[in-house]
C-alpha cells in the first residue's frame, strides 16, 4: 500500500501500517519532509513514533518517494492522508491537495485499485473525487473511492493508528472493500475493534459530526464557565460534579483556553459551510456559537492579564507556558496558547514563550516573541505567568521555587490544572478561567 501525504496523520499512518506487517510506500510532494523520514527521522514530535519508523525501515516494510509513478506502481491501495486546511478568506475546507493527488496518481494506475481517503473532507467529497477519477483513468484499469476517517489524536497517534477504537469504511457499494478492508485492519480487528460499514456520504459525516461534537462539549463548558466567573461560581468542581453522571462524562469536559490545533477549528467551520451548500445552514448554525465562545476564551483570558496590571500591558513581562495547542504535541495550527501569547505582544507586552516542543513550529508564526531555552529562563524575571498548555512540566511545577524566579508571583492558570491551594499556600496571586478564587 502507499499512504500518499505524510504529515501528522500520514507519516504515522505508514510507519503503523508498516508495524502490522504490511509493505508501504509514504509519498509527499515536500522533498525535505521525505528525505527526513526516509532517514528514520520524524519531522515532527510525537510520542513512540521515531521507534516505529526506524524498526520499520530496518525491516524494509517502509520505504518512501516524492514519485507518483513509483507510488502508482508499488501498489493497488492507496491511502490519501493530504490536508484539507480552511480555505482563505473563506470557512470551507481547501480540497485543492486531495484533488491533486487524484490528478496525478489515478491516470499512472494500472489493474484494480482502490484508494482509501483517511482526510477529513466534506460531505459528497469521495463522490466527486470518484467522477474526477473516472475521467482520468487508464482505459483497461479500474479505482475505486471508498472513506475511511481517521480519529486518531495527536500525542496518541501510535495507539490510536494500531489499536483505534473504531473502523470506519464508506464505500458506494460496487466491488470487495470490506474485505480489503478486513485484510488491512486484521490485527486491531482480530482484538475486537469493530468495522462500521456504511455509505460513502456517512463515512465522511461521522468524522466532522464527531469533531463538532466535541468542540461542542467543550464550548458547553466554557460558556457555563462564563457564567461561574460572573456568579461567583467554581465551573472545576461544577465539571466534576456534572461529569460524573455517564450520560455526560468527565472527558473533554475541562474549561478553560478551548480548543484549537489543525482539526476541531476548521472541521467545524468547513461543516458550516457545507451544510450552508446543501442549503441545511440552520442545522449548524449553533457550531457558529461554538465557535465563538471558543474564541472569547482567549480574550477572557488577555483581558485578565489586563487586569492583572490594572489595564495596561505596556512594557510588562509576561511569560505564557505552552505554545503548542496541547501537551504532548508540536502541533501550533491555531492554537489558543500562541494566539494569547500574540495578543499579549500586540497589546504592548514584553512575552516569554516556553514550549517543550511547539516553539519551532510557532517561532515560524509568531517570530516576534522572546521564545525561551528553558521554562526556567522564561519564568526569570516574570510579572505575570499564564499557564497555557498543560504539558507535564508546567503541571509539576513546584510554587515556591517558582516564586524565587519571578518578580511578581502572579498566576493565570489557563487550563485549570494547577493546584491553587498550593500555588496560594506558595505566595501567588492566582487567577483561572471560570473560577472565582
Ligand atoms: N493531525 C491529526 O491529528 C488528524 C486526525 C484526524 C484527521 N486528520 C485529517 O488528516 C488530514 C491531514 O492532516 P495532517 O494533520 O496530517 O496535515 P499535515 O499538514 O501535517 O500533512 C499533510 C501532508 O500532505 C502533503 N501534501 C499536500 N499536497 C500533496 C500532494 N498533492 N501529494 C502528496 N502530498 C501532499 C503535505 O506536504 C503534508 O506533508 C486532514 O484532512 C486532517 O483534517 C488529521
Amino acid at each position: 500500500m502507499t499512504v500518499i501525504g505524510t504529515g501528522y496523520l500520514g507519516a504515522t499512518h505508514a510507519a503503523c501500517m508498516a508495524e502490522l506487517g504490511h509493505t508501504v510506500m509514504g509519498v509527499d510532494v515536500d522533498k525535505h519532509k521525505i528525505a527526513s523520514l526516509a532517514r528514520g527521522e520524524v519531522p515532527f514530535f510525537e510520542p513512540g513514533l521515531p521507534a516505529v519508523l526506524e524498526r520499520n525501515i530496518a525491516a524494509q516494510r517502509l520505504s518512501f518517494s516524492t514519485d507518483y509513478a513509483e507510488a502508482a506502481a508499488f501498489a493497488s491501495v492507496h491511502f490519501l492522508a493530504v490536508g484539507t486546511p480552511q480555505k482563505r478568506g473563506s470557512y470551507a475546507a481547501d480540497l485543492s491537495h486531495v484533488e491533486d493527488v487524484i490528478t496525478e496518481l489515478v491516470p499512472q494506475l494500472r489493474g484494480k485499485n482502490t484508494i482509501f481517503g483517511k482526510s477529513t473532507v466534506p460531505v459528497g467529497t469521495a463522490a466527486h473525487l470518484q467522477d474526477m477519477a473516472n475521467e482520468l483513468v487508464a482505459p483497461g484499469a479500474s479505482v475505486e473511492i471508498v472513506w475511511n476517517p481517521e480519529f486518531l489524536r495527536e500525542g496518541f497517534a501510535v495507539k490510536d493508528t494500531i489499536s483505534p477504537d473504531r473502523i470506519v469504511v464508506g464505500h458506494a457499494g460496487t466491488t470487495d472493500v470490506e474485505a480489503i478492508a478486513r485484510e488491512i485492519y486484521a490485527q486491531p480487528l482480530s482484538q475486537g475493534t469493530p468495522l462500521l460499514v456504511c455509505d460513502l456520504q456517512t463515512a465522511e459525516l461521522v468524522k466532522v459530526a464527531a469533531n463538532a461534537f466535541l468542540a461542542t462539549k467543550i464550548s458547553f463548558i466554557n460558556a457555563v464557565s462564563e457564567i461561574c466567573e460572573i456568579a461567583g461560581a467554581d465551573v472545576v468542581p461544577l465539571a466534576k460534579a456534572i461529569g460524573i453522571d455517564d450520560r455526560i462524562g468527565s472527558k473533554f469536559l475541562g474549561a478553560g483556553l478551548g480548543f484549537g490545533g489543525g482539526c476541531l477549528p476548521k472541521d467545524i467551520r468547513a461543516f458550516m459551510a457545507r451544510a450552508g451548500e446543501l442549503g441545511a445552514d440552520q442545522a449548524l448554525t449553533f457550531l457558529r456559537e461554538v465557535d465563538a465562545i471558543n474564541m472569547r476564551r482567549r480574550d477572557r483570558c488577555v483581558d485578565m492579564a489586563k487586569a492583572a496590571f490594572g489595564g495596561s500591558l505596556l512594557g510588562r513581562r509576561v511569560t505564557v507556558l505552552g505554545c503548542a495547542f496541547k501537551p504532548n504535541s508540536d502541533d501550533v495550527r491555531d492554537s489558543p496558547a500562541l494566539s494569547v501569547a500574540g495578543s499579549l505582544s500586540l497589546a504592548g507586552a514584553a512575552v516569554s514563550v516556553y514550549d517543550p516542543q511547539g516553539m519551532d513550529n510557532a517561532k515560524k508564526i509568531f517570530p516576534t516573541l522572546d521564545y525561551a531555552e528553558s521554562a526556567r529562563a522564561a519564568l526569570t524575571e516574570a510579572e505575570l505567568v499564564i499557564l497555557a498548555t498543560e504539558w507535564q512540566e508546567f503541571r509539576d511545577l513546584d510554587p515556591a521555587a517558582t516564586a524565587a524566579l519571578v518578580s511578581r508571583p502572579y498566576l493565570i492558570d489557563g487550563r485549570n490544572v494547577l493546584d491553587i491551594d498550593a500555588w496560594q499556600a506558595g505566595g501567588w496571586q492566582v487567577k483561572a478561567l471560570g473560577r472565582s478564587l
